[in-house]
């Protein structure tokens, strides 16, 4: 058993940073990560780090921006946090030498990104995650902050009143990648999760293999609700051969969209006719398949992103690796040709419900950055967005976790008087098929006065599931499942949704979740075995894509990022508010909360949302 003050689950930016900001509070902090720092997904992050830098700029007009971008459905409290810490934050990455790309001046370089009434996108070419996340690694090198990488975190120690605000948190049991052993580890303040997205819940995605949303699953069965999981980006420009992402940076830059017919479709079919290839994502992604499906699509699947006119000493300065993925992963090159470019999963802006502090409704439960829902991006997200977000959520969080003062947040985390029941009409019943603790399904949870036997409790059960998948010989794999989730969702849960198509998903996903009682972990290896790891995950990419199509199935407007064919408006009157999903007896449970539009200074109203 090993013992920490606090432990951070997942180390991208916002669990390098959450780490940072802990140990600076003095508190003896570790890391445990399925990857090593550096291969966190945040390193594919390319565009830049929004932040309101500049004369002529503030963060209001940042976080008007942002509100409109969430479609009102983001929180204030949250956004106003987010951009008025971002300056500060992206200034303390350059002082820890972060290789931001800079003027001829030296001031740091800033870009224009979709969504935004100023250019305020500072970048490192078109590789900020990169030196993002090594940055902070070197800090948390410096620092000697211990990390436990290649170690698997498969369950929370979690204790199991019935009221989940009664439960404390004590712990983590994780997976010893590279020796196979299950091992417990004892959080005294806090466990911070930061195990980013869950991108894997589809088969085209930019987000990589890892990202199969652990954190959000883990809290979600532990009792932390889910919020606004409808809401997925999909991003306008990923390769279509793979999903690789292409930066916004290309738009940014002055990059254009043409569809089949040579058209440049944003103001030609009048999608965006003030801010063209720089509208929301949402609206880009609709716009291009909305040209596919119109017939004006290229080999009836993309569209194209032309960038040579942009030059090549520009785009070598700026945008270099652009040139490299088109090379490497669609054969094209850029400086000659067009990219050949469609929407792709992206992100989540839904997630694990917290506050300002980044705490969940558990005591001793934090998250942050993507796995988490503060809510900060509401029903889409804007480019740029996401890093400000990790750095600035995960710092917090880390301090709160190491019994730092923050304030008592605006935003409230679980069930309150504001809670509104809600309904939906499935047509199969959602939830666990069963709930046999030692077998595949095992959620966890033990009433034990003492944190240690808490752990214990979950360490054991984590140990039989181990266990028991390993002893299985036959049933199925879970590739196969994996493969039947990811299309069900891809076909039926993408950008255009409608009624029956939903339904249909959850159909298919109750279908994959009852197969997955009959799972088994080919390879018997103790040692790296990413069968048995994929196997694992695989629960949690049921659990998500089930929780993300209910919200879908229950919200019948179009917001944002969602939009649906029975409803196409956005319905103030009904909708100005957020899902949760909980987790209640293996059953997930569908409630609402309002959105919050009072700010610091003003209250935004709810305006038609157009580029
Ligand atoms: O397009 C991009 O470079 C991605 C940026 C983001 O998702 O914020």
């Amino acid at each position: 058993m090993y013992e920490h003050d606090v432990i951070v689950v997942g180390a991208g930016g916002a669990g390098l940073r959450a780490a940072i900001a802990a140990h600076e509070e003095g508190a003896d902090v570790a890391l445990v990560t399925k990857l090593h720092p550096v291969r966190s997904h945040t390193g594919a992050a390319e565009g830049g780090i929004n932040a309101a830098l500049r004369e002529g700029d503030d963060w209001e007009l940042h976080a008007y921006d942002t509100m409109k971008g969430s479609d009102y459905l983001g929180d204030a409290p949250a956004i106003e946090t987010l951009c008025q810490d971002s300056p500060k934050e992206t200034i303390q990455l350059e002082h820890w030498g972060m290789a931001f790309s800079r003027e001829d001046d030296g001031r740091v370089s800033q870009r224009p990104f979709g969504g935004l009434s100023f250019a305020r996108t500072t970048y490192a070419g078109a590789e900020t995650g990169h030196h993002l996340l090594h940055t902070m690694y070197e800090q948390v090198v410096k620092r000697g902050i211990q990390v436990y990488d290649e170690w698997y975190v498969t369950n929370l120690a979690v204790t199991n009143q019935d009221d989940p605000a009664e439960r404390d948190c004590h712990g983590v049991v994780g997976y010893d990648i590279k020796s196979g052993n299950v091992e417990g580890f004892v959080a005294r303040d806090g466990v911070i999760l930061t195990t980013g997205g869950l991108g894997q819940v589809f088969d085209h995605t930019t987000n990589a293999v890892a990202n199969t949303g652990d954190g959000a699953a883990m809290a979600y069965r532990a009792g932390v609700p889910l919020e606004d999981m409808e809401f997925i980006q999909f991003h306008p420009t990923t390769l279509p051969s793979t999903g690789v992402l292409i930066s916004e940076g290309v738009r940014g830059e002055g990059g254009i969209l043409y569809n089949s017919e040579g058209e440049r479709f944003m103001f030609e079919h009048g999608y965006a006719n003030n801010e063209g290839e720089l509208a929301s994502r949402d609206v880009v992604a609709r716009a291009e398949l909305t040209e596919v499906n119109n017939g004006r699509g290229i080999n009836d699947e993309y569209v194209h992103l032309d960038m040579r006119h942009l030059g090549e000493e520009r785009i070598m300065d700026r945008l270099e690796n652009i040139l490299h993925l088109a090379e490497d992963f669609e054969g094209v090159n850029a400086l000659e040709e067009p990219m050949p470019v469609k929407p792709g999963q992206h992100y989540a802006m839904g997630g694990i419900e917290t506050d300002e502090n980044g705490h969940t409704c558990i005591d001793g439960l934090y998250a942050a950055g993507e796995c988490a829902c503060v809510s900060v991006h509401g029903s889409n997200r804007l480019g740029g967005n996401a890093l400000p977000e990790l750095i600035v959520f995960g710092a917090r969080a880390g301090r709160h976790a190491a019994g730092t003062d923050l304030g008592e947040p605006e935003i409230t985390t679980g069930k309150t008087d504001d809670t509104e029941m809600g309904d939906v009409d499935t047509p199969v019943e959602p939830g666990a098929v069963a709930s046999d603790d030692d077998g595949a399904v095992a959620d966890g949870g033990a009433t034990l006065a003492d944190p240690t036997q808490t752990v214990e409790a979950a360490l054991e059960a984590e140990r039989n599931r181990v266990e028991t998948l390993l002893e299985k010989d036959d049933g199925i794999q879970q590739a196969e499942l994996r493969a039947k989730l990811q299309k069900a969702m891809t076909a039926n849960v993408n950008v255009f949704r409608n009624e029956d198509g939903l339904k249909q998903a959850l159909r298919d996903i109750r279908e994959v979740r009852e197969e997955y009682q009959d799972v088994y972990v080919n390879d018997p290896s103790r040692t790296f075995n990413t069968d048995l790891i994929h196997t694992i995950e695989m629960r949690n990419l049921i659990d998500l894509a089930e929780a993300i199509t209910l919200g879908a199935l229950a919200r019948d407007e179009f917001r944002g990022a969602h939009w649906r064919q029975e409803n196409q408006n956005r319905r103030d009157d009904v909708w100005l508010k957020h899902t949760l999903l909980s987790w209640e007896d293996g059953t997930p449970q569908l409630w609402y909360k309002p959105t919050i539009l009072e700010g610091e200074n003003k209250t935004y109203e709810p305006k038609e949302r157009s580029y």
